[in-house]
């Protein structure tokens, strides 16, 4: 079956489906290394991420893990449910192929966000292997970078922004 363009829903005039994706250690936010990542937790950050996505009718899907196998698995479990996908890869951004390669084989749009600013970090934070795919990147906001992330899906799938729209 051939492969939709990755700048359309497959659905149109029906609600989106966005599938939310954390890596590795997420599911520590709230106490890991505040400075970098704020005090909000997980729990908190899908709980904003409901509130905005249900004020916009949009459906959200939520998953968190700190196996590269069960991430790679888990987009090609959803990737006929989603619309987009929101990533935060965590550590995967900066290493994993694997993910690269699912992300790429779904066809679907994302949105690659970082709770840090990992530009102002640590060299090997530098280099995504996501990023060249992403429609685009959100980094340094604190819980702050999902939401904005989000908004930013939302608009690439109902065509008001993406490449060339302002
Ligand atoms: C992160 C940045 C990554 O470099 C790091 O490995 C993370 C979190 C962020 O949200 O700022 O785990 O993706």
């Amino acid at each position: 079956m051939a492969k939709l363009p990755r700048d359309r829903t497959e659905r149109v005039g029906e609600p989106a489906r966005i599938g939310v994706l954390n890596g590795p250690n997420l599911n520590l936010l709230g106490s890991r290394e505040p400075h970098h990542y704020g005090t909000r937790t997980l729990a908190e950050i899908e709980s904003l991420l409901r509130e905005r996505a249900g004020a916009d009718g949009v459906s959200l899907t939520f998953f968190q893990s700190n196996d590269e196998g069960e991430i790679v698995d888990w987009v090609q479990a959803n990737t006929g449910a989603v619309d987009a996908w929101l990533v935060n890869a965590a550590a995967l951004t900066h290493t994993s192929v694997a993910l690269r390669d699912a992300l790429d084989g779904s066809g679907r749009p994302f949105v690659e966000v970082h709770l840090s600013n990992v530009f102002a970090r640590e060299p090997f934070r530098h280099t995504s292997l996501l990023s060249d795919l992403a429609i685009g990147v959100i980094a340094g906001f604190r819980a702050s970078s999902y939401l904005f992330g989000l908004e930013a899906l939302i608009r690439h799938l109902r065509g008001s922004a993406g490449a060339g729209a302002e």
